[in-house]
């Protein structure tokens, strides 16, 4: 999940587990590195709940304010409060600063470690979130948006190949959705601060902005306090302390096999010298056709707009002031939940049936969520009856939960397992870029969607639901317990559509680790 580095040697998947242990102090080391899904779904969550609070939007997006008011007033249309440009540019420069980092942070990882590079996404992120905090005008709010942005980029580059590198193959699979966990974790606190903070006036949004600092804090320390992977202290000469800390995340001195894959890894690794390039070789175009399709996809599931939208649904459930905190808590437990789901099930079941059924439960909960909306029109002062209210929220907790445990964790995991070692840090790249683009493109044009379409964005998602749901049917190949450098020959060699693009007489550059 997530990428792994714009360079060769990001692409290590170094198995370590002849004689590795899961050992304490590699337990400590990942749940403190994972502190940086927090990061990413604080900041995925929050700006929804700040940009909805009255100090904040009338101190700096008057016009939105207004609107607001109209609306409060039963005066206005629900579905366009927060149809501002400006207001959509805020809540997008997070991302659009994530997709230029993630170039820088491709560099800092290969020559500075992936250790570095998080403590410099944490010190991005504890500026970001200063300023954000204390923002007098436009200017600072959007720099801070834009140094948030940029934690994302290196954060999101150098976490997710740190955990790889230091788990054991067979919990791998485990620790890539335990950080979209821990995004999912990240979203609930959010949502919750938010709850709280929209009742402090007049500065109640400046706490939920500050809030931020707790998970950049956690990420900073434990930046500073584990050391970087054997992988990367190998891969930047120092050969003596990876053989320590090899030592010590093992808790074994018999670490020879490990170090010789890390070595021979990093020998085949430096060979690739333009990743980007042979990226666009015609045999590496399944992965990459997937690393762009899937993440495309994930976004448009509409599972941003849902998360941003479900408040006002909420708020006509009759439960007033307090359904901001319902809708936080239930659907905020529902994606947390469900991600476990995904975590137990995904070695056991497999990708493609959890996609499959996924796209199904998906398309029956949009459906008749279009269809009662359509029914009842929320606008002005049609609210929905208590009952159908309650049957919208049922369908929506059904939508975020077929959501959590196939697209959220499935569209980083399956990239991230189907790139050839060569080429697996820049597709990785590639990933990242493309989740951020097309968070950014779907969250921009949702709003106006919502604004024009009304209810009728359902009907559009719903659509999408069933594009990617025949995509899966007929192009995704299966690949759970393949083992990654198999990938070619057990799995594109084997399938109807993509073997044309293998060549037979292609020598696997990607036999230095062992399943
Ligand atoms: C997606 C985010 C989304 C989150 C919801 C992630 O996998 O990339 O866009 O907000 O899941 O849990």
């Amino acid at each position: 999940m997530w990428p792994r580095g714009g360079y060769p040697m990001e692409a290590l998947e170094v198995s370590m587990d002849s004689e590795a242990k899961i050992t304490p102090i590699l337990i400590i080391t990942c749940v403190l590195v994972a502190t940086a899904g927090l990061m990413f779904g604080y900041d995925v969550g929050n700006s929804g709940g700040v940009t909805s609070m009255d100090d904040f939007l009338e101190k700096f997006f008057p016009s939105v304010f207004r609107r607001k008011l109209m609306y409060d007033n039963d005066n206005g249309s629900a579905y366009c409060l927060f149809n501002s440009e400006t207001l959509q540019v805020f809540t997008s420069s997070l991302y659009l600063a994530g997709i230029i980092a993630t170039f820088f942070a491709s560099y800092t990882t290969r020559h500075l470690g992936r250790k570095l590079t998080m403590v410099v996404a944490g010190f991005f992120f504890i500026s970001g979130v200063v300023l954000g905090a204390a923002a007098q005008n436009l200017g600072m709010l959007f720099t801070g948006r834009i140094f948030l942005g940029c934690g994302v980029g290196f954060a999101n580059q150098a976490v997710p190949l740190f955990l790889s590198e230091v788990a054991p193959t067979k919990i791998r699979g485990g620790l890539n959705i335990l950080f979209q966990l821990n995004v999912t974790v990240g979203i609930l606190f959010a949502n919750l601060v938010n709850y709280g903070a929209a009742k402090i006036h007049p500065w109640g949004w400046r706490l939920s902005l500050g809030s931020a600092g707790i998970p950049a804090f956690l990420l900073t320390i434990g930046a500073l306090l584990v050391d970087d992977t054997p992988t990367s202290l190998v891969e930047r000469g120092r050969i003596e302390e990876g053989k320590a800390v090899l030592k010590k995340l093992c808790g074994t001195d018999n670490i020879e096999s490990e170090l010789k894959e890390i070595m021979e890894a990093t020998r085949v690794a430096q060979q690739v010298k333009r990743p980007f390039r042979e990226l666009l070789q015609r045999h590496n175009r399944p992965p990459l056709v997937f690393a762009i399709f899937l993440q495309i996809f994930q976004q448009l599931t509409g599972i941003n707009a849902i998360l941003f939208y479900s408040p006002v649904l909420f708020i006509s459930l009759g439960l007033g002031n307090d359904a901001s905190l319902y809708s936080a808590v239930i659907l905020g437990s529902v994606n947390v939940l469900s991600t476990l789901v995904s975590i137990y099930s995904v070695d056991r079941v497999g990708r493609r049936l959890l996609l499959l059924e996924a796209g199904v439960q998906m398309f029956i909960s949009l459906v008749m969520i279009t269809v009662v909306l359509h029914w009842h029109v929320i606008d002005n002062s049609e609210d929905l009856s208590h009952g159908t209210a309650l049957f919208v929220v049922v369908m929506i907790c059904t939508y975020i939960a077929s959501f959590a445990w196939s697209w959220g964790p499935l569209g980083w995991l399956i990239p991230s397992e189907t790139f050839q070692l060569e080429t697996r840090s820049a597709g990785q790249s590639v990933t990242v870029c493309v989740n951020l683009l097309s968070t950014f493109s779907i969250a921009q044009a949702s709003l106006s969607m919502l604004c024009h379409l009304q209810y009728g964005i359902f009907a559009f998602f719903s659509g999408w639901v069933v594009v990617m749901t025949v995509f899966v049917y007929f192009f995704l190949p299966e690949t759970e317990n393949v083992p990654i450098e198999e990938i070619s020959e057990k799995v594109w060699k084997k399938h109807w559509f993509w073997k044309r693009f293998i060549d037979d007489d292609r020598i696997p550059k990607t036999s230095v680790t062992s399943a």
